[in-house]
């Protein structure tokens, strides 16, 4: 069962994304429909739950946090209409809907997803209700989660392991990259919501707690494109298989795997339940742990 405040963050932030795009004239309707499309077609906003659950706990101002989390979840958007296009893992169903690419074509697709990245950033630093310090901070952690230096790399690691060998600490960078990252700016973005700095002793132990949730995540993405069927997750499954992937699956057998995730669950759980209030981030660390889909 999903827990109560993530069914209720996911339906403010959905209410909160469907404010971004308008209608769009005769020459650009088709861009904000292919991103509306992607973007509003559910997705279980893991990350803008994170933004917002630690910011809460931290006392900070929702509102702050909305729109951090709206920005989070359309980098996300983004990095998975490009991952679906045929010149990355060329997948044809996602969120339970045809890859953006399939129905609005790879040019609109590729600018859809050019554009929503680039707009996140334009939605933290135009939050009126956050000082320039909390939007400077903000926008730097999703700049280094996204960029070159995090989920960019990540990605580019997982193209290298296509024909490539990777040994299992270039694996454990891969997918602390392509994923890990994402959700680190995530909690990070949730402290520069509740207005703590960068130097803020919390934020490491947030970001320590992200860390191993993030990894975890991937791992259990990779148990579930080789064990489930695309109805349950909505998404092409076998993709990892049909593109030569080096997954975490080719070091473990599901068992070992999930012993894995479960292991870095329980060290993001002793981490963040040395602050005050986590109780939600505890329930959703062990919530992703047993997710099924
Ligand atoms: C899928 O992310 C891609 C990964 C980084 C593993 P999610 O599993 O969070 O996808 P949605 O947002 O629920 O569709
Ligand atoms: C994560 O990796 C992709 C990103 C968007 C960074 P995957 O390629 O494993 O994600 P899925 O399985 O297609 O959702
Ligand atoms: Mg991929
Ligand atoms: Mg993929
Ligand atoms: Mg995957």
């Amino acid at each position: 069962m999903i827990p109560a405040f993530i069914e209720q963050d996911a339906a403010l932030v959905g209410e909160r994304l469907a404010r971004i795009y308008p209608e769009g004239s005769r020459t650009t309707k088709v861009l904000y429909d292919a991103q509306k499309y992607s973007l509003l077609a559910g997705g279980k906003r893991i990350r803008p739950v994170l933004v917002l659950e630690t910011c809460s706990m931290l006392g900070g101002d929702q509102r702050v946090a909305l729109d951090y989390a709206a920005a989070v979840e359309m980098v996300h958007t983004y990095s998975l209409i490009h991952d679906d296009l045929p010149c990355m893992d060329d997948d044809d169903l996602r969120r339970g809907r045809p890859t953006n690419h399939k129905v609005f074509g790879e040019d609109i697709a590729t600018l859809a997803g050019d554009g929503l990245v680039t707009d996140a950033f334009g939605v933290i630093l135009s939050c009126p209700y956050a000082s320039a310090q909390s939007r400077a901070d903000a926008a730097l952690a999703l700049s280094l989660g996204a960029g070159s230096f995090g989920m960019v790399k990540g990605q580019v690691i997982d193209m290298f392991g296509e024909s490539n060998e990777l040994s299992q600490d270039e694996l454990l960078e891969l997918h602390r990259g392509k994923t890990g990252a994402l959700i680190e700016a995530a909690v990070r973005l949730g402290c520069h919501a509740a207005g703590l700095t960068s130097d803020d002793q919390r934020v490491e132990v947030l970001a320590d707690y992200a860390r191993n949730i993030g990894l975890a995540f991937q791992v259990i993405d990779d148990i579930l494109d080789c064990t489930q069927s695309a109805e349950t997750l909505g998404k092409s499954v076998g993709s990892d298989q049909k593109d030569g992937k080096t997954t975490f699956m080719r070091f473990y057998d599901v068992d070992g795997a999930r012993a894995y995730a479960k292991q870095l669950t329980c060290d993001a759980i002793a981490s963040v339940k040395t602050i005050e209030n986590s109780q939600n981030l505890v329930t959703l660390a062990k919530y992703l742990a047993q997710r099924n889909y």
